[in-house]
């Protein structure tokens, strides 16, 4: 049964006409609308005294955050990293850490503390009601918005007030430089170091998990090898950053069957050396595919043909994997004949 069918005086009172009327709740009415309290002026709204102190209190707190802005920067720049101080009762923890946390944890507050200040002294605090009303509104009531952002905009009295106007742009400005200066954190830029790795003319293959260094007849057609530069060892303490410029993979071709003319004249009877590390985002590629001469990366599939330049021939990978030039030594055994001639890894690295 829907209300359109309970007789009127059987309605709960909330939903009878009768009941929806402004004043007091009593027996009779005990869904009135209490309307709001009378409006009560603050000292600032009839005292403009009151009103400027109000607001050299606000243009203060924007101020004190544009100083620990500065603060922050210059504690940044200052305070050495490995300097400690004692702060009870955490103990000693990091000098800067503690500048840092000390100054931007103020600039922010007093931004905060500023608004709400003026907002509470300051700007309007004269309630009102709206009713409810359908949700789109018609073009009357856009107006009215309109007018009562303007409104508001006078009532916040950004306009008249230039202390503070001045300080809270200057204020809110400021604090974003706390952001840039950390970008020093990221480091110095890489440089060169990327161009180069530990491969060199006459430095040995070393085959990765024999640690032994290889002679041509090590690779068999259809095997790929991973092998890094002699003199590099698991225990030095670099070893990972280099390792990962300098790892390497040889698969042997039979040499009839290598389309690229340069990898042909860089390999040695058939074998060819690449980069083992994906030109995409640096996975290690691990996967071959003896027939196709097909080197995978399992991260995202690029897939390289190792008997044509090591070109792309699917997925996300944006260049051929890196080929290192290789020989043999008087002893026989597998050399590199220089360093790689592009930067190996992501091709974020640009080779420029
Ligand atoms: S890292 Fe190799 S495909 Fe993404």
């Amino acid at each position: 049964m829907s209300s359109q069918d309970i007789p009127e005086e059987n309605l709960p009172a909330a939903q009878d006409p009768s009941h929806d009327v402004e004043g007091i709740a009593d027996e009779e009415h005990p869904f009135a609308d209490p309307g709001l309290p009378p409006h009560e002026h603050r000292v600032q709204d009839i005292d403009e005294q009151a009103a400027r102190r109000s607001e050299r209190v606000v243009a203060l707190l924007f101020t004190i955050s544009m100083l620990a802005t500065a603060g922050f920067i210059a504690s940044f720049v200052s305070i050495p990293h490995d300097k400690s101080i004692f702060v009870f009762p955490i103990g000693h923890i990091s000098a800067l850490n503690f500048a840092l946390g000390l100054t931007l944890g103020t600039a922010l507050f007093t931004i905060g503390a500023g608004a709400v200040h003026w907002a509470r002294t300051l700007m309007s605090d004269v309630e009102i009601t709206d009713e409810r009303h359908p949700i789109a509104a018609d073009e009357e009531l856009r107006a009215k918005v309109h007018a009562d952002f303007k409104q508001g905009a006078k009532e916040s009295v950004i306009g008249r007030r230039k202390l503070i106007r001045g300080t809270m742009f200057g204020a809110v400005a400021l604090v974003p430089l706390s952001g840039v200066v950390l970008l020093r954190e990221l480091g110095p830029l890489p440089g060169t170091k990327l161009r180069h790795t530990r491969w060199s003319q006459g430095k040995l293959i070393i085959n990765m998990n024999t640690n032994e260094p290889m002679r041509p007849s090590d690779i068999t057609v259809g095997s790929l090898t991973f092998a890094r530069p002699d003199g590099l060892e698991e225990h030095d303490e670099d070893f990972q950053s280099e390792i990962a410029k300098a790892a390497l993979m040889l698969i042997r071709i039979q040499p009839e069957n290598i389309k690229d003319k340069r990898e042909l004249e860089w390999s040695h009877e058939g074998i060819v050396a690449y980069s083992k590390i994906c030109t995409h985002v640096g996975c290690p590629i691990s996967l071959y595919e003896q027939q196709t001469h097909h080197a995978l990366c399992p991260c995202h599939q690029s897939t390289f043909d190792l008997s044509d330049g090591a070109r792309v021939i699917f997925g996300p990978a944006g260049h051929a994997l890196p080929q290192l030039r290789i020989g043999v030594n008087d002893e026989g055994y597998l050399e590199a004949l220089s360093d790689f001639e592009e930067p190996v890894g992501p091709a974020f690295w640009e080779r420029g």
